[in-house]
């Protein structure tokens, strides 16, 4: 069953999104990247005469109740962009009267599922060593399928369009599937879009495929690292691991970030590289800086020998050059974490220089695809969204999906979970 082939009229639906956006200190959201992409999804529901029960998680609560990510900071601007009003379940689990008196056109938000330790369904307060802790999994997974029961309980038809939460099995993502019949579950608009993305960077790759792979640590990379190794012409690691990189080589690396137990890790990375006959891109110059702030002095210096008291924030002017040589020429580009701290403006040269490449090669035709919550801020933030061919939602989900594993959450649906 596919979206358009349903009719919403007169119908309940309950729709698994991914609202789980950026907050400011004041609960502000600062990128609203995820709301707007699951718009087509909510907008079709209502037009088509049906009523919406949208439900999300948000942040890490840890299946505790926490102010600081309650769903309730975001009702007003999912209200605005839908043009109507939405009302609030303060308690999930307990929606079952809002969602019946729900009449069609009319949107009930619950408040963030992972208020309920059921939602990720893992026992809280037992550590995994404990003798016990095998009985209250169990346990817990039976509680997790109640959950995913009641939600199931409020409405007609379950809509999953949450592509960023797609590689984490939990109940309001996969198990409540098994709670309707195979013509009343289906991924959404966004979904679809997403998963066609992913196609476009795994099936039928047109060369040179250029990857592009930021963020602090090598380690939570290294999966889909070794598994792009197969894949591209040119690896390009930048951010906070490229000192990882520097330090496994001998290199001073003064207060950058650096996994100093990760060096055989970095080094098997670049043998492999070399044997695979992979371009592996790595910095050789960083801008230092001597405080984490935007108005700290700054020097360029190698990223082999950066002063003791400082630390590399960006990539460096001849970086910049290497990465986009390795950009401008490809015809399949993907974008996961930004080269230096772009959040503040001084150090967001590297990114941006990644950023123009990306637009240069996609101008001349290249498929990009620029993913994770970092990368997306990063091109938010210079005005470049529209200018690569996708934007994904997803940051774990699309490195995931790319390295060619099944989401729980799509499976769940199609009914082809191993
Ligand atoms: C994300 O931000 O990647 C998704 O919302 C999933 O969040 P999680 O990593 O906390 O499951």
């Amino acid at each position: 069953m596919t979206i358009d082939q349903y009719n919403f009229n007169g119908k309940k639906a309950i729709v698994r999104v991914d609202f789980n956006v950026p907050l400011d200190e004041n609960g502000k959201i600062t990128d609203d990247t995820r709301i707007r992409g699951a718009l087509p999804t909510l907008k079709k529901i209502l037009a088509d005469g049906g009523s919406l029960i949208i439900m999300s998680h948000m942040g890490k609560p840890k299946g505790k109740v926490n102010p600081k990510m309650s769903l309730s900071q975001i009702k007003d601007t999912v209200a605005k962009y839908l043009g109507t009003e939405v009302e609030f379940a303060e308690d999930c689990a307990k929606a079952a009267q809002q969602a019946a008196e729900l009449k069609p056109g009319q949107v009930l938000l619950l408040e963030n599922l992972r208020f309920h330790p059921e939602e990720e369904g893992k026992p809280v307060g037992i550590d995994k060593e404990d003798p016990a802790y095998d009985a209250a999994k169990k346990e817990m997974k039976e509680r997790q399928k109640e959950f995913a029961k009641t939600l199931a309980s409020y409405a007609d038809v379950y809509v999953n369009d949450a592509f960023g939460t797609a590689h984490r099995r939990h109940a309001s993502t996969a198990v409540i599937a098994d709670y309707f019949d195979k013509d009343s579950k289906m991924l959404g608009y966004l979904m679809e879009k997403e998963v066609n993305a992913v196609d476009a960077i795994l099936k039928d790759i047109k060369r040179p495929f250029t990857a592009i792979m930021g963020g602090s640590k090598v380690s939570t990379k290294i999966g889909i690292i070794e598994n792009l190794m197969d894949k591209v012409d040119n690896l390009i690691l930048c951010g906070g691991m490229t000192y990882t990189f520097a330090a496994a080589k001998g290199g001073k690396v003064g207060k950058s970030i650096c996994e100093t137990d990760k060096f055989d890790l970095a080094l098997d990375i670049i043998k492999k590289a070399e044997e695979k006959g992979v371009n592996l891109v790595l910095g050789t110059d960083c801008i230092a800086a001597d405080d984490f702030s935007n108005d700290a002095n700054t020097m360029v210096v190698s990223c082999m020998d950066v002063p003791a008291e400082w630390e590399g924030v960006d990539a460096g002017p001849v970086t910049r050059e290497m990465f986009a040589d390795a950009i401008r020429d490809a015809k399949t580009i993907l974008w996961n974490g930004p080269a230096g701290v772009f959040e503040f403006d001084n150090f967001a040269g590297g990114s941006r220089a990644i950023a123009d490449a990306i637009v240069e090669a996609t101008e001349k035709g290249a498929f990009s695809l620029v993913g994770g919550g970092d990368s997306v801020a990063c091109i938010n933030k210079f005005g470049l969204a529209d200018k690569v061919s996708y934007v994904s939602t997803g940051g774990g989900a699309l490195l995931e999906a790319i390295e060619g594993k099944e989401l729980p959450g799509i499976a769940a649906i199609r009914g082809s979970e191993k």
